[in-house]
């Protein structure tokens, strides 16, 4: 099938969040659902459901709110195996169009050290296991696990059997990054020449950025009749990541009599995603990222600005409220009324329930007296430090610090506990931010480590609101591979924690409780999920697998 829609498969919140680090809270994968809704994606593969009661939950609920009639079709992964092809589609089942996506590795490598198994078993395999998904679902995605190191005639036999069996969708995954963009293409040309019934389903490209080559590799495998990509917002997935959606979807959009196809994707909701989810994982985007990097449309060098200034073209070959940088002018100010406020902030995109409206409409109205300009981009990161949806076990009340040349500095916090009690403490650190983080930890007593701490200046000016970003990783969670028990994440699990203010210390001490509360309520949520997952008809039988579900045949 060779029409010009390149459908856009965001895996986002499965092979994106399933990396170290990414882990993302159940209420903020629904958001990233809602905004993958806006932003026009075609598919949403939202989780693993056979990797956890709590996947299997997460996974149920976006397809519950997001999967309506005329959203995206919800997709599941499951290996090729029975058990997790059940619960793929009892995950999905809520949502209007459904796809079941289930994989087997067919390189030799993967075959016999990973699976332990023959080509012949793993050929029969697929064949049974796409029949059997086919037998629940009309929509059905195959991916030959490693297809770049695969032979390809052993791989031609497997994808023909999956498409007699009744798959809709083939996806090839260049699952270690291995392939150059002229491999990955003739890959994508043999298929289509040799595998019988290839012009009668949709071919689909899956390829990781280990060298660099996940976006180069994708828009090859278009070129050469791919219609469908899979891709992540800000490029994140496993290692070095997937190919970055932003990037392929303006690949396309600015070189489109080149490629001569189009997406559906809003290229103004891109910015808004690529921050949404950077903020709800603490990954900061580089100022030099393509697209949405707060770089990407600034000249620096005279000589282009000189170009700029005389004709935007010489330079500038998409412009920056095509993929919803600018265009952030704001009419409110601090008369404007809470009403319209409201309306202003869904203008933006976003639903906030009574309460964190006013809490958020509370912190404009003070910005508005600090800060000469206010403008959408400071509303958004309000929206974000406000909607963190990070249950405050512990409340930040009271941040003092004191810091300066020849001084020690130190800090002194007050916090209310989770049965509102108010412990107040002091500390000293290398600095303010030390000396803050310290005290609090007097206070929490939850031993963790901070990975990463990074300020960034939301807008332009000395009065400019800062953003505070923090990961955290909690001490003594379990190593990957050892045996988990319910009370245990499935990895070790890092936490992020965002901060918004116009005192950066401040800030820092609201991103830090960001990620402490997040940490104090994993347990809680995962025993929560796990309780609404066997009530909803989770197989309570079924083992909780370790760290690393991907090594293993589980047949
Ligand atoms: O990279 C990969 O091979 C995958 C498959 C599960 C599609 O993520
Ligand atoms: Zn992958």
């Amino acid at each position: 099938m060779t029409d010009d829609h390149v459908r856009i498969f965001d895996t986002t919140l499965r092979d994106g969040e399933q990396s170290p680090g990414c882990t993302m809270t159940l209420e903020e994968k629904l958001e990233v659902a809602r905004q993958l809704a806006r932003l026009g994606v075609d598919i949403i593969e939202c989780g693993f459901p056979a990797a956890s009661p709590g996947d299997w939950a997460a996974v149920h609920q976006i397809a519950r709110e997001i999967g309506t009639e005329d959203g995206p079709t919800i997709a599941a992964l499951a290996r090729a195996n029975k058990d997790d092809i059940e619960r793929a589609w009892t995950a999905i089942q809520p949502a209007a169009k459904k796809r079941i996506h289930t994989f087997i590795s067919t390189s030799d490598i993967h075959i016999e050290h990973q699976l332990r198994s023959t080509r012949e078993a793993v050929l029969h395999k697929a064949r049974e296991m796409v029949r059997f998904a086919r037998s629940l679902c009309p929509d059905i995605e195959f991916s030959p696990m490693d297809a770049s190191r695969s032979d390809p005639e052993y791989m031609y036999l497997v994808l023909a059997a999956a498409i007699e069996e009744g798959a809709t969708t083939l996806n090839i995954p260049d699952t270690v990054g291995y392939a150059t963009p002229e491999e990955y293409g003739a890959l994508i040309t043999g298929i289509r020449q040799h595998v019988p019934g290839a012009d009668r389903i949709i071919l689909s490209t899956h390829c990781h950025d280990d060298l660099g080559l996940a976006v180069a590799n994708s828009l090859a495998g278009v070129r050469a009749g791919a219609r469908q990509i899979e891709c992540t917002i800000n490029g994140i997935g496993e290692r070095a990541g997937n190919a970055s959606l932003e990037e392929v979807v303006m690949a396309l959009h600015t070189r489109e009599s080149f490629f001569r196809t189009r997406t559906r994707i809003n290229t103004q909701e891109l910015a808004r995603s690529s921050r949404m989810v950077s903020t709800f994982i603490g990954v900061p985007v580089p100022p030099n990222k393509a697209v949405v990097g707060a770089n990407a449309f600034a000249h620096e060098s005279g000589i282009h600005q000189d170009g700029i200034l005389k004709n935007r073209l010489t330079y500038e070959i998409m412009n920056a409220e095509t993929v919803g940088l600018e265009g952030n002018a704001l009419v409110l100010g601090k008369h404007s009324g809470r009403h319209a406020f409201r309306k202003h902030v869904e203008e933006l995109g976003y639903q906030l329930n009574d309460d964190d409206l006013q809490q958020v409409f509370v912190r404009f109205k003070d910005l508005c007296d600090k800060k000469k300009f206010v403008d959408d981009r400071d509303i958004e990161a309000l929206i974000a430090g406000e909607t963190q949806h990070t249950p405050e076990i512990y409340t930040l009340e009271h941040v003092q610090y004191n810091s300066g040349l020849g001084m020690i500095p130190t800090a002194t916090i007050r916090l209310q506990g989770p049965d509102g009690t108010v412990h107040t403490d002091s500390a000293h650190g290398t600095g303010p931010v030390d000396a803050i983080y310290k005290a609090i930890n007097r206070i929490v007593q939850r031993p963790n480590e901070l990975m990463e701490f990074s300020i960034n200046a939301i807008t332009e000016g000395l009065d400019a609101v800062a953003e505070v970003t923090v990961r955290i990783r909690e001490q003594g969670a379990p190593e990957n591979g050892e045996a988990r028990t319910t009370e245990q994440p499935r990895r070790p699990q890092v936490y992020s924690g965002y901060g918004v203010n116009t005192d950066t210390i401040v800030a820092a001490a609201e991103a830090y409780m960001g990620a402490l509360n997040k940490m104090l309520a994993a347990r809680q949520e995962r025993l929560k999920a796990e309780a609404a997952a066997y009530a909803a008809g989770y197989n309570q039988n079924a083992p909780l697998y370790a760290v690393d579900v991907f090594g293993t045949d589980a047949s």
